[in-house]
């Protein structure tokens, strides 16, 4: 009884705690009229515990940035910033007015900026001890937060979705938007890559999960493991796994650092006042120097440095001779301290020139020749005699020059070989006339630069050329814009010949045969299904320093429209390449078999091909041009999924003009009329080859077939164009019941098949614009008539 008459006291305490906690939260809100200014005393609002804290944070003298910061630490750390990373002067305000509106607003009044959900009223903004910062409606539901908004820190707790990005700063203390990203891409792979610094548009992959699929998201669970995950809950990858600390203990912290590192962090807790700090506990990828790999830009240090990791930190060296532009910003490069070699036919100044030697260094990309046998002695008297030759590599009896700026630098017991940079014996030569040859070089390094962010710039202008007539339907669908993604050549593998041979059973299982190569399957552990496909090369002229550098370009397209290239072997005359085995055979064979493939099934190969191919035009870098696009070079893997295979073949081949013109005189292919008439080769080359692609696909018959009773039908590009002219597009796809039940997009594929077969390149739609158009994100007009077709 006693108890009965307890239990509402019992209540009311409950009661009266609960009102107390939330007294004591409603201090971290932030409520409607309220406002924070930059500089005063009452800038910013702790979490509930204390731990975290949202407001202004002074980082020079009159710079502030909005942001979010572990508070309980003497490093304050932050977390999260507004307004794009940039600082704003003292006096600025965020605010949450009367009517609801987040914003920050400079000190005259004006907004830089919001966080506005659209149509939504904010009743009040809160920091959580989770670290996240939210604005919340008048249900206490999120409205916006910062958790969806990284910077370059996640947190635990913290999920990401697909096409969520983080940001690396441009140095530890300047937050603003630096050279590396991390993007959780629509396509579902997770990828490291280095910038077009300062655009925002990525150069090469240096790290990538290589999984694709949609429903993905990167999770930092609680307890500090750092996921991939698929919605139906399976990891997809795991990027780091703290089983080691607890949360209660720990902060932790994971950071797309600036120099380009993602790393985990943790931090003891209750370490006392001053003697904790953060420490390293995983980091991503495993060694930066030796994954940064790309042909535009300058690695993962400056020109004309070199990088190397210990496993946790990165740092980017001078070479001797050499010193940083801005030791406080090593990215920047390394200038050069001496004069450099005359070039006069007189003064050589051989005699005044040394090398200074460097084991396992390497600068792949910055050769400009190429010797085989020869000695060391001889390598380094010939730089000596050349004065554009500023260092050479020398490895196994070949030497390679290298010119200037040096770029991808690394030094790393993995490479091999040595570097030798050429300076002059007596640098104090050059003090006298010191200043005047020091401006010529800064003007120098300053045309360079503008010369080489003009290239860059150049490249986008094409870009935005490429894009600018499917402009409205590239807005209407964003998406179709990030389809296109690279991971780098991280696991090409060199194979040797021995090893090959052993694994295609000395070469006796034939897969099929071309023009230069015999393809063979082979079996390989550690591959899917333990299969692979072996291309033996048999026309390859050129070095092996070439062929290694095509291939690395091949190696470093990955989509999931392509065939992957999963290593070579490049031993004395023999050059092969090798792939992915695909189950399902050719495209060839699946479509023009007595049982047919669905239409729907045609209709995603053929968006998959155009994907595939759009991405080999597109992507930033270097385009590739296909050159022979066919249905014998599109092979299907276990699920139906369309691959495009020997990409890049044409230029590692060297098929040029000449030599495919006469291979191909008098066949009306699937190769357009530019071939035959001198008129530059561009990608409408392909997006010819496409059409009669998709037309074969479509009808499921060969382009030309003799066993057909009308004699009208036996070049498919004719009669399809003849059947959509007469309007009995049916005859097309008759027996295909599913076909017809879809002819609406029967006719669309048709049409799009015959613009992309106009005889005039301009007049053909790009591969962007037939993804669209395929897609049904862009309509599809009447063609032209190919006049040459109506006799
Ligand atoms: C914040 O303020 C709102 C509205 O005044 C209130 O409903 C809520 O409980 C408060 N929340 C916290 C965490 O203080
Ligand atoms: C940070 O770096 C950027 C890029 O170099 C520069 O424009 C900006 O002024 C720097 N900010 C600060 C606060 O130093
Ligand atoms: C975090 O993920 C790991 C790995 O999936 C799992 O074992 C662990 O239980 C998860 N922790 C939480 C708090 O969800
Ligand atoms: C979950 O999704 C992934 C990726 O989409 C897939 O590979 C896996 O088979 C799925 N697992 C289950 C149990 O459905
Ligand atoms: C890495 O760099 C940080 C900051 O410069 C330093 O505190 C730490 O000791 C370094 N770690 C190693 C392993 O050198
Ligand atoms: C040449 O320059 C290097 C680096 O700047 C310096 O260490 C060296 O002492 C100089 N040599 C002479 C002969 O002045």
């Amino acid at each position: 009884m006693a108890f009965v008459q307890f239990y509402p006291i019992l209540l009311s305490l409950l009661f009266a705690l609960f009102s107390l906690s939330v007294l004591a939260q409603t201090t971290s809100n932030i409520t409607l009229g309220t406002s924070l200014t930059a500089g005063e005393d009452d800038s910013f609002r702790a979490s509930p515990s204390g731990e975290f804290a949202f407001g202004f944070k002074q980082i020079e003298e009159d710079g502030f940035l909005l942001a979010t910061w572990f508070n309980k630490i003497p490093e304050e750390t932050i977390v999260w910033s507004a307004n794009g990373q940039n600082l704003t002067p003292k006096g600025s305000k965020v605010e949450l007015t009367s009517n609801g509106w987040f914003q920050l607003v400079d000190p005259n009044g004006k907004q830089i900026w919001n966080a506005n959900p659209l149509g939504t009223e904010v009743a009040y903004a809160a920091m959580l001890d989770s670290g996240n910062f939210v604005l919340r409606g008048q249900d206490s539901q999120n409205l916006w937060q910062s958790f969806e908004q990284p910077t370059d820190t996640i947190l635990p707790g913290q999920v990401l979705n697909q096409q969520a990005q983080l940001v690396a700063r441009y140095l530890p203390t300047n937050y603003s938007r630096g050279r590396f990203q991390f993007n959780l891409q629509d396509d579902g792979n997770l990828v490291l890559y280095t910038t077009f610094f300062p655009t925002d548009h990525v150069n090469s992959a240096y790290w990538s999960t290589q999984a694709f699929g949609t429903g993905f998201s990167l999770i930092f669970n609680l307890s500090g493991y750092i996921i991939l995950r698929a919605d139906n809950g399976t990891i997809i990858s795991t990027i780091s796994s703290n089983t080691m600390y607890s949360r209660k203990d720990f902060y932790q912290r994971a950071v797309l650092d600036y120099d380009g590192v993602f790393r985990h962090y943790i931090y003891p807790k209750n370490s006392g006042s001053s003697t904790g700090s953060w420490s390293t506990f995983s980091v991503t990828p495993s060694n930066i120097c030796l994954r940064v790999n790309e042909e535009m830009g300058s690695g993962a240090c400056g020109f004309n440095s070199y990088c190397t990791f210990d496993g946790t930190n990165k740092s980017c060296h001078c070479l001797n001779g050499y010193s940083f532009i801005d030791p406080s910003d090593v990215m920047q490069g390394c200038k050069q301290d001496f004069v450099s070699q005359s070039c006069d036919q007189t003064s050589r100044e051989t005699d005044l020139f040394d090398f200074h030697e460097m084991s396992n260094m390497e600068w792949p990309f910055s050769d400009y020749e190429h010797f085989q046998s020869v000695s060391e002695d001889w390598c380094t008297q010939e730089c000596l005699s050349d004065c554009f030759c500023s260092s050479i590599v020398f490895k196994d009896g070949e030497c390679w020059k290298k010119k200037q700026p040096l770029s991808n630098g690394r030094m790393d017991p993995s490479v091999g070989g040595k570097a030798l940079i050429k300076i002059r014996k007596d640098n104090a030569t050059l003090i006298p006339e010191d200043i005047n040859r020091d401006n010529d070089r800064s003007k120098l390094i300053i045309i360079g630069s503008t010369l080489l962010s003009s290239s860059v710039f150049f490249n986008l202008v094409l870009l935005v050329a490429a894009c600018l007539v499917a402009y409205r339907c590239c807005r209407s669908n964003p998406k179709g814009d990030q389809d296109v993604q690279l991971t780098s050549t991280m696991n090409l593998r060199s194979f040797t010949y021995e090893e090959l041979r052993q694994g295609t059973k000395g070469f006796t299982e034939e897969l099929g045969r071309g023009a230069f190569s015999i393809v063979y399957k082979g079996f390989l552990p550690d591959t899917p299904g333990n299969l692979i496909a072996v291309k033996k090369l048999n026309m390859v002229k050129g070095s092996e320093k070439e062929f290694e550098a095509e291939v690395s370009a091949i190696g470093r397209r990955h989509h999931r429209n392509l065939v992957q290239l999963l290593g070579f072997c490049n031993e004395g005359e023999d050059r092969l390449l090798v792939y992915e085995f695909m189950s399902r055979g050719t495209l060839a064979e699946f479509l023009f078999k007595d049982q047919r493939p669905t239409w729907s099934q045609r209709v995603d190969i053929a968006i998959g091909i155009a994907k595939g191919l759009l991405y080999l035009h597109e992507e930033c870098s270097t385009h590739i041009i296909h050159c022979d696009i066919k249905p014998q070079n599109v092979l299907l893997d276990d699920s139906y999924i369309a691959k495009i295979s020997d990409f890049g073949l044409a230029k590692l081949l060297k098929i040029d003009q000449t030599v495919t013109t006469t291979a191909i005189r008098g066949t009306k292919g699937y190769v357009a009329a530019e071939w035959f008439n001198n008129k530059p080769i561009t990608m409408k080359v392909d997006v010819y080859s496409f059409g009669v692609l998709l037309l074969e696909v479509i009808c499921c018959r060969k382009k030309f077939d003799l066993n057909v009773e009308d004699e009208h039908e036996v070049v498919l590009i004719e009669w399809a164009y003849e059947c959509f002219h007469h309007r009995r597009l049916d005859l097309l796809v008759e027996n295909d019941e599913e076909a017809q039940i879809d002819m609406k997009k029967v006719e669309e594929y048709v049409m799009i098949g015959i613009w992309c077969i106009q005889e005039d390149p301009s007049a053909r739609p790009t591969m962007k614009q037939v993804v669209l158009m395929l897609e049904g994100f862009m309509d599809v007009s009447n063609p032209p008539d190919l006049s040459s077709f109506t006799s």
